[in-house]
């Protein structure tokens, strides 16, 4: 399977605010390394909308999956995070686990560069959603849309799946196909 991306962080300015070169961030994506696993736990924990897993979790998607997850750095800051596997018994698909953003940095296409970033090469995009995350779906509605591809909503996990309570129901989007 061929790499998704370079190791190499990219900067991203095609689409910054328009404040002027003098006060502009620097953002670059890039696969997120060990390091990164602690800032996206904590990026998880401050989110007020993911489950937070244990910092392991993140740890170890960090190491073993490095390079289907994706850290935004601002100004030197880790300010958000895609968090994704390929699916074993499809391996053109990229599940998006989770995606998130530094609330003082939402609104600036962060998340969209993210996606954008981390699926390259991959021929669909997955990830599931709460029907309340209008944000979330959003983004994933945008990023179909910009690629002029379908988006398809299927049932995923009900609330009464989950063994703990206090999980809502999370519907499946499925998008592609991409060009790779
Ligand atoms: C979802 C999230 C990652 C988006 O990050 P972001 O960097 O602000 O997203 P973007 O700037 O790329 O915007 C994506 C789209 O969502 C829209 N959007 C952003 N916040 C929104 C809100 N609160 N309500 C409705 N739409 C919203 C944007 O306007 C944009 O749509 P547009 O291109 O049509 O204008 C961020 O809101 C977040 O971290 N939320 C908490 C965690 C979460 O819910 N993650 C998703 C589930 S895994």
């Amino acid at each position: 399977m061929p790499p998704t991306t370079s190791a190499t962080p990219r900067a991203l300015s095609d689409s910054e605010p328009a404040t002027g070169p003098a006060t502009r961030p620097h953002i670059a994506v890039r696969p997120a390394t060990l390091e990164d696993g602690g800032h996206m736990w904590r990026l998880a924990r401050d989110s007020g909308a993911l489950d937070l897993n244990t910092s392991y979790a993140y740890l170890l998607f960090a190491r073993d999956f490095s390079r289907t997850c994706r850290v935004a750095v601002v100004d030197g800051e880790v300010a958000g995070f895609v968090l994704g596997y390929r699916r074993p018994d499809a391996p053109d698909t990229l599940f998006v686990w989770q995606v998130a953003v530094d609330p003082a940095q939402r609104g600036r296409q962060l998340a969209g560069r993210l996606l954008a970033d981390v699926s390259a090469g991959v021929r669909f995009v997955e990830a599931s959603i709460t029907a309340d995350n209008a944000a979330s779906q959003r983004l994933f509605e945008r990023f179909a849309q910009e690629r002029g591809v379908a988006l398809e909503r299927a049932d995923f996990f009900s609330s009464t799946d989950f063994p703990d309570a206090g999980h809502e129901t999370e519907g499946l989007v499925r998008i592609g196909p991409l060009d790779r």
